[in-house]
């Protein structure tokens, strides 16, 4: 018994460490001008030119006033517009919606998603791998928990514009819309794999393929 629960808290926190892997040092400031360097992350740039000015991002500070087809204005700052944060295993974004405006079901295949409202009321939803959905009501000051790698979206369903900060423990959380991700890859899937999946026709898949453009994706 001892030598099992001995093993086990040794294995726990390995076994728990799904998340960007711990910094080897103090910091590694992203050098991103690496074209032909392809390593997990990115390298450090050189210690002695590092400034003050690498662990500073502004932002956030320029209102989020262009909006995309479904309401929403998503201002990023990850790893490759901070790149201050590399190693660092964190990252966050600020999403805007207009009333109505929606952040359509996607998906974060790297990191676990807080949600922070600061503005509006958000029905923030998720589905589990059994399919089964769980949703709130997101007013300001309170937080939604999205499990790493889960399908989930965001709709305004105030009078007023909703706002929420969403921080992801990763640099890299990665983003994937549902629905781009079927409708609008390149090249196109074949319409006879979305008819199948969706048990319908090629009229109806040509539809919806057609509503759906590169900008839809910003
Ligand atoms: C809602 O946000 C949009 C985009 O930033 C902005 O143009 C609009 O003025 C905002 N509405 C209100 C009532 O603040
Ligand atoms: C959000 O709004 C800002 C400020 O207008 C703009 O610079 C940025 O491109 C917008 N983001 C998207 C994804 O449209």
């Amino acid at each position: 018994m001892v030598i099992v629960s001995l093993l086990l808290l040794i294995l726990l926190p390995q076994s728990s460490h799904c998340v960007d892997p711990s910094p080897l040092q103090d910091f590694c400031i992203a050098d991103l001008d690496h074209p032909f360097l392809f390593i997990n992350g990115f390298p450090c740039k050189n210690p002695t030119q590092v400034t003050s000015k690498d662990f500073f991002y502004d932002g956030f500070k320029q209102n989020p006033g262009i909006l995309n087809t479904f309401g929403a204005n998503v201002t990023r700052a990850d790893v490759d517009l901070f790149p201050g944060l590399n190693t660092l295993g964190l990252s966050i974004v600020r999403v805007l919606l207009v009333p109505g405006g929606i952040n359509p079901p996607h998906v974060h295949q790297r990191a676990t998603k807080l949600v922070l409202v600061l503005e509006g009321k958000i029905l923030v939803g998720l589905v589990t791998t059994d399919d089964v959905f769980y949703w709130k009501i997101v007013s300001v000051g309170e937080l939604f928990v999205i499990p790493r790698g889960l399908i989930h979206f965001q709709l305004n369903i105030g009078e007023e514009n909703g706002t929420f900060f969403a921080s992801f423990n990763s640099q890299n959380p990665g983003f994937q819309f549902v629905a781009n991700a079927l409708f609008n890859s390149t090249p196109p899937i074949p319409v006879d794999v979305l008819t199948k999946t969706f048990l319908t026709d090629g009229f109806i898949i040509d539809l919806i393929r057609s509503r759906f453009s590169i900008e839809s994706l910003i």
